[in-house]
């Protein structure tokens, strides 16, 4: 082979393993952090079933990826949790859908839910949810439908959230 382009290849090979290390984002034990830190701010009984003798990917209201074991759905919809959202959530970065709808969360939307690139559906209402819609939401490029109602939102609605090309639904309610 011509040195020259060996040189090249090497540098290509380089380049693909940085690569491959940077978008590694700790896979299925980061997601599994998340849950547990989830679970720890929910201050009632209400999760006591998400425990060590089940993979996380068969809690109740987890749905994973048949391959990667990633968590895409998180629903727990009317199951009197009573609590705060833990900012870990938004290291579920395969999540697509979240809905706590109709339970008792109180606290606020942790900024952090803006790194869920791949979230097409947030279901929040029917909580006690205070504090401003974090601007960040504006970072889910893929959100379609967004839920905030019968919270206790103040503060209006980030600019960004009318930037979304692919969000077709909104109720927020003040
Ligand atoms: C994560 O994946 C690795 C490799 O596939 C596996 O050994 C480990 O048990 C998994 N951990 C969890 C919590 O699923
Ligand atoms: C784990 O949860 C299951 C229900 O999902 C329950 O039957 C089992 O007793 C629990 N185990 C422990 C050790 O708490
Ligand atoms: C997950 O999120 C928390 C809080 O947002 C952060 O401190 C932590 O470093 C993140 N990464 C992993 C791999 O858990
Ligand atoms: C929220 O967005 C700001 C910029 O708008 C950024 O600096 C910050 O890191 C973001 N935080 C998270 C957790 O995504």
């Amino acid at each position: 082979m011509n040195s020259h382009i060996a040189l090249l290849f090497s540098h290509l090979v380089i380049f693909l393993i940085f690569a491959a290390i940077s978008a590694y984002d700790g896979g299925n034990e980061t997601d599994y952090q998340a849950l547990l830190k989830f679970k720890s701010m929910i201050t009632n009984k209400g999760l006591s079933s998400w425990n060590a003798s089940f993979h996380f990917c068969d809690w109740s209201g987890v749905s994973c990826g048949k391959q990667n074991k990633r968590v895409t759905a998180l629903v727990l919809e009317s199951q009197g949790l009573e609590g705060s959202l833990s900012p870990y959530v938004g290291n579920l970065s395969f999540l697509h859908v979240f809905s706590l709808r109709n339970n008792n969360i109180q606290g606020m939307i942790p900024h952090e839910i803006g790194r869920l690139s791949r979230l097409r559906f947030l279901y929040l209402g029917y909580n006690k949810i205070s504090g401003v819609i974090p601007a960040n939401l504006s970072h889910c490029s893929n959100l379609k439908d967004l839920r905030l109602n019968n919270n206790n939102l103040v503060g209006s609605i980030p600019k960004g959230i009318g930037l979304l090309l692919k969000l077709t639904f909104m109720v927020v309610q003040y």
